[in-house]
């Protein structure tokens, strides 16, 4: 099979939905045409095979001419190889279209989806993503596959059949027709209701695609707090309301149909009538009726068809539409930014009154200053929800500051691409993230080059966490997550730690990087990350004084403000909020110091 080519499918948000359509089509348009006039020159050979009948039971039947009999047979044969030839050829080239069309729609969302920035995924449901880009383009797919072709197919078919029809007998030929506006007032109406129905139905296999995704991320919480009971009834409600979103799109069907059978159960008794009353007056031969019913059982069949090509339809349209929707999300520009330094960052970062706010307009952070050498480690202390993360997700330009300046080695920070800053920032995250990859791949992930196996190790060894690695019976190679090793909470930090190690960032952010470990390895790790946070400017949040006495400078925050700033001394010799965490901390682990040696 040849190669997909890739388009750029952006312009399809502002696109009207036909030009949009198109623009989908690019590359395939002739192999689009091939196969509809495949399908087409299909249609017409049975209408040849009408015709010939026709001819062969007036002119040739009852003349004892074997000659013209053997022709007749060829004829036969003939069109019935063009018909079966053509319909595969034309079904062929009509599924290169759809199945090209769609991948590239496909892997031009994976794309798109994975380039938006992160305030669009804060909103998202992750179900609803999934269900547009497989369930809606899936509908896309069907519309390419048949309709359009069906339509064109349709409509050569009845006006050729018509022109023969009226070639036979002009009246007969109109009779046959006149129950046709019905049917097409009829089919629009059918739309219409459909596509609303559809709409309906899609949305909701949304939220039930969310439900499930979401009780199988939170199965823990779940199980946790025995609410199996609870999500289960929620669960069956959202069914539950599929189900009858579903029912009312079939019971559209279970209408449409028999209306149109009756319709064109009708049309065919009176033509029929009709034309027998007009063969045995003699107007027309007995070739001629023949013919004519087998146009007219012709003809209607692409009149019954009008209701599925009008659901495909309707079905792909609706989903393009959500699909274009999606398309027209802003994808988070990663080389924009008109600075690029000739080599690495120094690290010397700035912040001038800095204000932040997420896109719902509540301010997070509120006139954050503070001047960070080269080199320095900054920690950040605070009670949860103060603006720690949201602080330092503003140094790879997760999020955009909005207000005051924030400057990295001089320059505005929004002036630096932020593909550049983020190679240049190492970021171990609060709830880390691993991939259902090898041990090796985890670590090495991200780093840009090629690793060496003995980097790898160092890196995990640093991370005080080889020991565990080459404890599992494949080592570095053992998968992690569902279908291998599953690791607990400070393990996977300290993958995480690992991983950006390897990376070597200039700037290395670590948020809240030991609190899920026990006091040992904390301490491997901590004197692993004095040996990481060398010659680097370091971020780093912690809830345990411990972690944060040894930094440059401490800043304790508050509701989104600085409320005290200064080195640890400085900050124990006043009476703020640091001096309330360093007693309570100390107090309990003297506390529990003395419950361990008395039990
Ligand atoms: P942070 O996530 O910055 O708090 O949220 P934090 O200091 O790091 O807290 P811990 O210690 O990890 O728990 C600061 C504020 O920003 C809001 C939150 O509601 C919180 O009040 N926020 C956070 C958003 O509005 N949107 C987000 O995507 C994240
Ligand atoms: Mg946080």
């Amino acid at each position: 099979m040849d190669a997909v080519s890739t388009i750029d499918l952006k312009p399809i948000a502002t696109d009207k939905r036909l030009a949009g359509l198109w623009r989908m089509m690019t590359g395939y348009r002739l192999t689009y045409l091939a196969a509809t006039l495949g399908v087409g020159l299909a249609a017409l050979a049975k209408t040849g095979t009408y015709l010939l009948l026709g001819y062969f039971v007036d002119d040739v039947l009852g003349q004892e001419d074997y000659r013209r009999v053997f022709l007749v047979g060829l004829g036969f044969i003939g069109l019935a190889a063009i018909q079966g030839v053509f319909t595969y050829m034309g079904g062929r080239l009509a599924a290169r279209t759809a199945e090209g069309v769609t991948l590239r729609l496909r892997n031009y969302l994976f794309d798109h989806i994975q380039r938006l920035p992160f305030s669009f995924h804060d909103r998202s449901q992750t179900g609803e993503l999934i269900q547009r880009a497989t369930s809606d383009v899936d509908a896309v797919r069907r519309f390419f596959a048949d309709p359009v072709i069906g339509v064109s197919r349709i409509a050569l078919l009845f006006s050729v059949n018509f022109v023969a029809l009226a070639n036979l007998n002009l009246r007969l030929a109109l009779i046959s027709t006149v129950v046709m506006p019905f049917v097409v007032i009829m089919s629009y109406l059918f739309f219409k209701k459909m596509s609303q129905i559809y709409e309906a139905y899609q949305n909701q296999e949304a939220v039930v695609s969310t439900t499930l995704q979401e009780n199988l991320t939170g199965v823990r919480v779940v199980k946790a707090f025995a609410r199996q009971d609870h999500e289960r009834d929620k669960g069956r409600r959202e069914s539950g309301e599929k189900y009858r979103r579903g029912r009312r799109r079939v019971g559209m069907h279970a209408t449409y149909w028999p209306l149109s059978d009756i319709l064109t159960g009708v049309q065919m008794a009176v033509g029929f009538g009709v034309a027998g009353l007009m063969t045995i007056n003699g107007t027309i031969t007995v070739g001629n009726f023949l013919t004519y019913v087998g146009l007219v059982i012709w003809l209607i069949w692409p009149v019954r068809n009008l209701g599925r090509m009008i659901v495909r339809t309707s079905t792909g349209l609706i989903s393009y539409d959500r699909i274009a929707k999606l398309v027209a999300e802003d994808q988070e520009p990663l080389d924009e930014g008109d600075y690029l330094p000739d080599g690495s960052l120094r690290g010397e970062v700035v912040f001038e009154g800095v204000g932040f706010e997420y896109d719902d307009g509540a301010s997070v952070l509120e006139d954050i200053s503070f001047r960070c050498e080269a080199g320095q480690a900054v920690a950040l202390l605070g009670s949860t929800g103060s603006g720690k993360t949201s602080l330092v997700n503003l140094l790879p330009r997760f999020y955009e500051y909005t207000g005051g300046s924030l400057t990295l080695d001089g320059v505005a920070l929004n002036r630096y691409p932020r593909s550049f800053l983020r190679s240049q920032i190492g970021i171990v995250e609060q709830e880390p993230f691993l991939f259902s990859r090898s041990m090796r791949e985890n670590i090495s992930y991200g780093v840009g080059r090629d690793v060496s196996d003995e980097e790898v190790e160092t890196a995990a060894r640093a991370a005080a966490i080889h020991e565990t690695i080459v404890s599992f019976p494949d080592g570095y190679d053992t998968l992690v997550g569902e279908k291998g090793v599953t690791l607990s909470g400070g393990q996977k930090q300290r993958v995480a730690i690992a991983r950006t190690l390897l990376k070597d960032p200039r700037i290395l952010i670590l948020d809240d990087s030991t609190s899920s470990v026990d006091t040992e390895t904390e301490g491997l790790i901590r004197q692993a990350l004095r040996f990481l946070m060398r010659g680097r400017t370091t971020f780093i949040i912690a809830h345990r004084i411990q972690s944060v006495m040894d930094a440059d400078q401490i800043l304790v925050l508050d509701k989104g403000r600085i409320v005290d700033h200064g080195v640890h001394d400085e900050l124990m010799a006043r009476d703020g909020i640091y001096r309330k965490v360093y007693d309570l901390q100390a107090r309990l682990e003297v506390e529990l110091e003395e419950e361990m040696t008395s039990a």
